[in-house]
């Protein structure tokens, strides 16, 4: 089945093949063509270019005048998969306590651990799903899922398991990482080194045997993992065929960075806090910066220090964190707002973040992420607008008008 879209007011982020991230002053160019066509194949972009050159096809022909056509959002951090929710926690905030005060009392991490606990697999899915289709309506075309609030092998497993079943039953791409060392349950509070090992020793070999991840993460932090339980858990996770994305720098610069980088993790997230010796160790790596600004706007703490980073060079993506306690949001159009209100971040630079480096921070830059002939017909069409510009401009203003995942419409 092909379908035809023409008059495309301005067809963004053309890209060839062999781009597979932006980095540095490149970031600042957002490749695209006004007054565009594209050509759906089945599930794949067969062909674009300026409106002179549309070929004549045998496909249903949709009039994109007036109209914005982007790739899909690529959120490649969210924990989506969760039981219940925080908002007594969200409540303490507004009345005072931090979020480290509210998790030094149990609450945080350990209380979706409980409720996940409380929470069959078949009602865990339930709940995930409302959030799932949710994001898919906001544009988002792939998304990668943690698990990490079960902290118990058969919790984790359940997690992962429903991350499993979401892969299946939706056309969205959805990745998958275990992020058993979320958090140290209660029974573990005095022994780190036993909790790390049952990690190690007893999920790790299942979640191996049952194909149920593609990555590994650990929260390194002050009060959570130390860098050199961190690299435990890497090295652990590599030896199973699991690529590290590691959470770090969130509150404290604890050199967990440079660690990740000798890794060679695939993406380090939050980066809230970042030293100079953080940004030379991101210098030439593989490892792509995610920042996740909703955490930072709903948490009230930094936002990652964009410019200084782009400006050194490096490449970023932007992600959601989509989780119950930080960041109860995985709309990612606030995430490229708030990129550009906050972080002064420039829409091209945001939409590149948000689209092929997050594509790339999840290891699907190949198939996602870009208008490239060959690659996932996931775009969203946007209502009449002036410009891209006003996507962020107007941030919590609804400017889609359709989604469209694998050649198909998201109803
Ligand atoms: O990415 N920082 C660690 N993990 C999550 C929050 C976990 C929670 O509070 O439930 C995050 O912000
Ligand atoms: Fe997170």
């Amino acid at each position: 089945m092909k379908t035809l879209f023409i008059n495309i007011q301005e067809l963004l982020q053309i890209r060839t093949a062999s781009e597979q991230k932006v980095s540095g002053a490149a970031m600042a160019t957002l490749p695209s063509i006004k007054n565009a066509f594209l050509l759906v194949d089945n599930d794949l972009i067969a062909d674009f270019g300026p409106m002179e050159d549309c070929p004549e096809v045998d496909a249903s022909v949709i009039d994109a005048t007036g109209k914005v056509i982007l790739p899909t959002w690529c959120d490649s951090h969210t924990h989506i998969v969760y039981a219940g929710n925080r908002v007594q926690e969200f409540v303490d905030r507004i009345n005072g306590l931090s979020y480290e005060e509210i998790a030094n009392r149990g609450g945080g991490i350990l209380n979706s651990a409980k409720k996940l606990d409380e929470t069959s697999e078949d009602d865990l899915y339930e709940q995930s799903k409302i959030r799932l289709d949710e994001v898919m309506q906001q544009g988002t075309g792939a998304v990668e899922i943690k698990s990490g609030y079960g902290l118990t092998v058969e919790g984790e497993l359940k997690m992962l398991r429903v991350i499993k079943r979401l892969a299946a039953n939706y056309p969205i791409s959805i990745k998958s990482t275990f992020l058993g060392a979320h958090a140290f349950p209660i029974a573990y509070k005095e022994d780190h080194k036993g909790y790390i090992d049952l990690i190690i020793n007893e999920m790790l070999p299942k979640i191996a045997e049952e194909g149920l991840a593609e990555y590994i993460d650990a929260f390194c932090e002050t009060g959570y993992f130390s860098v050199a339980e961190t690299e435990r858990i890497m090295e652990a996770g590599k030896s199973y065929g699991l690529i590290p994305k590691i959470h770090v720098n969130q509150f404290n610069a604890i050199e967990g960075i440079s660690a990740c980088v000798k890794h060679q993790a695939l993406s380090v997230d939050h980066l809230e806090v970042v030293t100079d010796a953080d940004i030379e160790a991101l210098k030439g790596s593989i490892t792509m910066p995610v920042a996740l600004p909703s955490c930072s706007y709903f948490i009230s703490i930094p936002y990652t220090p964009a410019r200084q980073m782009i400006d050194a060079g490096l490449p970023l993506a932007l992600a959601t964190d989509f989780n119950p306690g930080t960041t109860p949001s995985g709309n990612m159009n606030f995430v490229v707002a708030t990129a550009c209100i906050k972080m002064k971040m420039t829409p091209e630079e945001a939409i590149n973040a948000a689209t092929l480096n997050g594509a790339y921070a999840m290891g699907i830059e190949k198939t996602h992420g870009s208008i490239t002939v060959g690659k996932k017909a996931n775009i969203i069409i946007t209502k009449p607008i002036h410009s891209y510009y006003q996507l962020p401009y107007a941030f919590g203003t609804n400017l889609i008008d359709q989604v469209w995942v694998n050649g198909a419409l998201i109803v």
